[in-house]
């Protein structure tokens, strides 16, 4: 018989014996480079709201709100009892052959919440999921006769094959093979992108480009898109006939203090949206995308297309009935107005720090429950250290951003309790993005915590930071 863990064993494994086991069957690398942050070390017992409870009985304030996917905190009573049901009815997960009035009821509620006719959904399971879809659909909706699609140069869709080859961002540096017929324009910038339609556009005027996909809010840079160029960008690709794609895997439910970031523009609607993360509660991996309705039925509505698309998991019984009570709670606990709240305390928490250490902290941006601190470095680590850091982390030209923002984030943890994590894109950001369950009380313990740890200096953040990961 193979020897096998069981959930009893695992669920008593010491921190050791899991690093241990990831060292030899997940990721050594993995283990060294968060083994050396506390919350590495540690191992959690359970999760409410905003707040982690550790196995020593410590309890941790979550400001990373799950990278986006916690909007509604650690298991929310309400998506819960969803699941509960949905398992002791025993009702049935793979619905193929017969409906499932779970997609029934998501697909129709979606359509009443999206503006225009955004009414048609599909249902995978990840981000970058929904992104191919909608990339495929637009594709398929110019029948394969236009050859482009046209992505910003700081995106970030996924890192899929397709959905990496529309992302810009250096969180994704290895140069893999790509879909073919990508190009790129800078954000927020009509200039740029009305030269990259040009490059694609042939003399006798025809564009190739069949679809441009753009996050309306950057939630790896803390930059978003004015109303303006949105609005013109809607309009060319309405003249031209493009596919225009929102991603908004990231700010959908209410994140920036609108239901969908895109809907702080009265009357702008995409031709498909894209949502994950807290769409499925905290609970469930549920992707989607919202097509309108013509795009939709020109690309797919006939019956030799009915099936081109599609996944296994898609529509899945409980991650669809998850999805159905967590967009109900967005909606009736407001969401948005919740975002818009814990905002107006970060903003005005955030520009108090950044004034008081203004040699420290280069610019602080956001909008609603997603802000992000970035750090100046300063001119070169201190003398001494970087001969100390292991060679690839040396020659990273972001090396010094990185390690002082991981500097912050391991104080935070160590000395305050509060668990923070950093995006990557062109610039390093401490990011803050705590759930919508956060109270405005808990906003004020992050950013008094932020204040005493920037304090310090960042000599003194750089040098103790090094020295413990270095031992770790
Ligand atoms: C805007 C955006 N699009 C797509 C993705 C990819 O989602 P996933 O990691 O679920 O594939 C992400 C993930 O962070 C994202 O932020």
């Amino acid at each position: 018989m193979a020897d096998l863990i069981g959930l009893d064993q695992a669920e008593a494994m010491t921190t050791e014996e899991v690093h241990d086991l990831y060292r030899r069957f997940v990721s050594r690398s993995q283990v060294s480079l968060i083994g050396s942050f506390g919350f590495g070390r540690d191992l959690v017992d359970h999760a409410e709201g905003a707040w982690i409870h550790l196995r020593d009985g410590r309890r941790v304030l979550d400001f990373t709100g799950g990278v986006g996917v916690l909007s509604h905190g650690h298991n929310h009573p309400r998506v819960l009892a969803a699941r509960r049901r949905f398992q002791e009815a025993r009702r049935m997960e793979v619905h193929k052959n017969y409906f499932s009035p779970y997609v029934a009821a998501l697909s129709h509620n979606l359509a009443q919440l999206l503006p225009g006719d955004l009414n048609i959904s599909y249902f995978p399971n990840s981000g970058a999921e929904a992104v191919e879809g909608a990339v495929k659909l637009a594709y398929k909706y110019h029948r394969g006769r236009r050859g482009t699609v046209l992505h910003t140069d700081i995106a970030f869709h996924g890192k899929l094959l397709g959905a990496g080859s529309l992302t810009a961002s250096p969180e994704v540096h290895f140069p893999y093979p790509r879909i073919p017929g990508t190009d790129a324009f800078a954000y927020d910038d009509l200039e740029s992108f009305r030269l990259a339609l040009e490059r694609h556009t042939d003399s006798a005027g025809d564009c190739d480009v069949y679809a441009v996909v753009l996050e309306p809010f950057s939630a790896s840079s803390l930059r978003e898109c004015s109303g303006a160029f949105l609005r013109e960008v809607r309009r060319v690709c309405t003249e031209l006939d493009i596919v225009l794609i929102f991603d908004e895997v990231y700010t959908g439910w209410g994140k920036t203090g609108a239901l969908f970031h895109f809907m702080h523009h009265r009357g702008l609607v995409p031709d498909v949206v894209t949502t994950s993360k807290s769409f499925g509660g905290g609970k469930s991996s549920i992707s989607g995308y919202i097509a309108r309705e013509p795009v939709f039925r020109a690309a797919y509505d006939n019956l030799s297309d009915a099936t081109l698309h599609s996944t296994t998991y898609y529509g899945f019984g409980e991650e669809t009935a998850t999805a159905l009570e967590a967009v109900a709670v967005a909606v009736e606990e407001d969401f948005p107005a919740r975002a818009r709240e814990l905002g107006e305390r970060l903003e005005k928490g955030l520009a108090g720090v950044a004034a008081r250490h203004p040699r420290l902290v280069r610019e602080v941006k956001g909008r609603g429950a997603l802000h992000g601190v970035f750090l100046t470095p300063g001119p070169a680590l201190p003398a001494g250290l970087r001969e100390r850091l292991p060679s690839a982390m040396a020659r990273d030209p972001q090396a010094v951003s990185k390690l002082l923002t991981g500097a912050v984030i391991a104080a935070l943890y160590r000395d305050h309790g509060i668990l923070t994590f950093f995006g990557s894109n062109r610039l390093i950001a401490l990011i803050v993005s705590p759930p919508l369950v956060t109270e405005p009380d808990e906003a004020d313990l992050f950013v008094d915590a932020l204040d005493e740890v920037l304090s310090r200096g960042a000599t003194r953040l750089l040098a103790g930071f090094v020295r413990e990961k270095v031992a770790g």
